[in-house]
């Protein structure tokens, strides 16, 4: 099980700061949609200056039509990046796209779907897919495996099935990780490290209770002993 930093922080200068903290760690770090939209591909750059061995999870969750979805996702292998997500629900046929155009790139990131978000609660889910949440959920990550798509981003309660339902060796990736049961802020189903890997997870992902901490490196180790 590998861990992946999420750069929530408000500025790039603190995230920085945070990164410098924990470089001597073997870690992803996630850049999400605030820090990219701000800070760009010079961001990213200035990660992998800090330690070249940091990879990183671009997550940017893609969805938009087949060849404006592939022409994205083409950009950001040739930027290097080493994992980005696209949605599932943009359908098989975007995301085959996406993967066929990979085929002709250099450095092959690893690239992830999103099934069901969850900020949706069961009514605002059927209104939008007209289906429940998990047996949705279980589809799209069929669809995804389907179609050639690495792995998703799940539940950590929802790893093992998922593997179940598709292959041992397709990606799991969960947020909603306290790891020794800390506060969980406005996470509603959290998961320690513990669970995690009962449930087989592949990677998980950790923003506050790292970036909260009084010393980020000693947490950051304590995680990974125990991983
Ligand atoms: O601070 P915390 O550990 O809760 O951060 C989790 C990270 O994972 C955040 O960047 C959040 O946006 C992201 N995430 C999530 N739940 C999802 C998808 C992504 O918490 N379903």
């Amino acid at each position: 099980m590998k861990l992946c930093v999420a750069l929530d922080l408000p500025s790039e200068k603190e995230n920085l700061e945070l990164v410098q903290k924990i470089k001597e760690h073997d870690v992803w770090l996630k850049v999400g949609l605030r820090a990219f939209i701000r800070d760009g591909y010079a961001f990213l750059a200035q990660l992998k200056a800090i330690n070249p061995n940091f990879k990183i999870f671009l997550d940017l969750k893609l969805h938009d039509i087949p060849n404006t979805m592939a022409d994205a996702a083409q950009e950001i292998a040739q930027f290097g990046v080493d994992m980005f997500n696209v949605h599932a629900s943009a359908g098989k046929v975007a995301m085959r796209e996406v993967m066929q155009r990979l085929q002709g790139c250099e450095k092959q990131p690893i690239v992830l779907a999103v099934t069901a978000l969850t900020s949706f609660d069961e009514t605002n889910f059927q209104a939008v897919y007209n289906q429940d949440i998990a047996s949705k959920a279980t589809q799209f990550a069929k669809d995804a495996f389907e179609s050639g798509i690495h792995g998703v981003v799940c539940s950590a309660f929802e790893s093992k099935a998922i593997k179940e339902n598709t292959s041992q060796e397709f990606i799991t990736l969960c947020p909603g990780i306290r790891p020794f049961g800390e506060e969980s802020g406005d996470q509603k189903r959290v998961a320690n490290v513990a669970l995690a890997q009962q449930e087989l997870v592949d990677f998980i992902v950790v923003g506050r209770p790292i970036y909260q901490s009084v010393e980020p490196s000693k947490t950051v180790k304590a995680i990974l002993e125990n991983i």
